[in-house]
């Protein structure tokens, strides 16, 4: 049993002076608890860990990018102990034989894994089959990275329905058309189509990355009418505009691409309103070569697992959000969303932890990047709040 003495724990929504004792699980929480390995953590706050259910795990046939290991290594640094995986690999996650493949890879990762199953063309008659090894499923309804796109319409029904039969969450890239150059402009059409299936089918679905306040306030309406929808944004929307792609270049190409100034501070606004249920990274690593080969021909995505938590804590000490909002976006809601027995500090809960310095800051590297494509749009960032120790299912990881 390994007991953290005297930190301050982010236990029922609030901060308290507290021990937490725990092997796999988080076995007691309270006062002068006893273990046989005790750490010292005055001084330091403890959260659940987070989880970012939007990562690009890459291996496979693009190892080059990231693998499991590398990708495991980055998120524990960052204080990430639950990541849910994309299906856009190569080859792509739609078929139970490499979903198990991928499992397999994943297992010797230091960080919990979830996965997502890609639709095909091929694969929705067999969408029962293929749910029982996957987490969630995820559909594209534009080009982006991979090849797993869907744009026929009478296949999204038949896809909303399917998945609804499964009982599984159907994640959804709502974005018709090829990958727009500027500000996604249609954000808000896209996501109204994708509503009204999620309406008529009754299909459990989560928004990814949605970038535009019009996209925000769709969403937002559409609980009001019971639509079963939860809605995730990405730091890099919290962070940078269009203005700063058109600076910075292919280094900031992503899909959906960056919105305008008022968009991204409306964000800020949502999110501290609660009007954002999830944050999570799209974490999309492509290699610094990759990205050197000028914006139309550089592929679309930013790397972020390690960098989501100290981002938000950085905003939490700039008094820009709240630790209670920082704790609901990456650790309850998406535990809550995607059924996962973590996310929160309570007896029974997986001992997925992190403790956090709030005095430590620090300026973003290249030379400091875990993931395995080397570099980080964040570079030059100072930022204050890290993790500096982090456990999962109890097991120390980090550092
Ligand atoms: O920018 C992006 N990169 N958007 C996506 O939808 C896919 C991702 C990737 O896999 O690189
Ligand atoms: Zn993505």
């Amino acid at each position: 049993m390994t007991i953290l003495r005297n930190a301050t724990v982010f236990v029922d929504g609030q901060l308290r002076k507290t021990d937490i004792a725990f092997d796999e699980k988080i076995r007691a929480i309270g006062s002068n608890l006893s273990g046989d390995e005790q750490i010292d953590c005055s001084g330091r706050l403890i959260l659940p860990g987070g989880i970012d259910v939007h990562v690009h795990a890459r291996d496979l046939n693009q190892s080059h990018k990231e693998d499991w290991a590398s990708l495991g290594r980055a998120a524990v640094s960052g204080g990430v102990t639950t990541v849910c995986a994309m299906p856009n690999t190569d080859p792509p996650l739609d078929r139970p034989e490499i979903v198990r493949a991928y499992r397999e890879r994943a297992a010797s990762a230091r960080v919990n894994a979830k996965i997502y199953g890609g639709i095909t063309r091929d694969n929705i008659g067999r969408l029962e089959e293929l749910a029982r090894d996957v987490d969630a499923f995820k559909l594209y309804l534009g080009e982006t990275t991979g090849n797993l796109v869907i744009t026929d319409r009478k296949l999204h029904r038949e896809i909303f329905k399917g998945i609804a039969q499964t009982g599984k969450l159907l994640a959804v890239h709502a974005q018709r058309g090829g990958p727009p150059k500027t500000v996604t402009r249609h954000e808000a059409d896209d996501i109204h189509y994708v509503l009204d299936l999620a309406a008529a089918h009754e299909t459990k679905l989560h928004l990814v990355h949605v970038t535009t306040r019009r996209g925000v306030e769709a969403i937002v309406e559409a609980k009001r009418s019971k639509v079963d929808v939860t809605l995730e944004t990405c730091p890099q929307y919290l962070f940078f505009t269009e203005r700063d792609r058109e600076q910075r270049g292919a280094w900031l190409k992503m899909n959906p691409p960056l919105a305008t100034e008022e968009d991204r501070e409306f964000l800020w606004w949502a999110l501290a309103e609660g009007l954002i249920d999830i944050v999570a990274t799209d974490h999309a690593p492509h290699t610094q070569e990759e990205k050197s080969v000028g914006y139309e021909r550089a592929p679309a995505g930013v790397p972020g697992v390690e960098f989501m938590l100290v981002l938000l804590l950085n905003a939490v000490n700039a008094q820009k959000l709240s630790l209670k909002r920082l704790v609901e976006v990456c650790c309850a809601n998406p535990a809550k969303r995607f059924g996962l027995p973590t996310g929160e500090l309570s007896v029974g809960r997986d001992a997925d932890i992190t403790v956090i310095d709030m005095n430590i800051a620090r300026t973003i590297t290249r030379e400091s990047v875990r993931s395995k494509c080397g570099w980080s749009p964040y570079e030059g960032l100072r930022v204050q709040g890290w993790p500096v120790m982090t456990f999962v299912k109890g097991r120390a990881v980090y550092p």
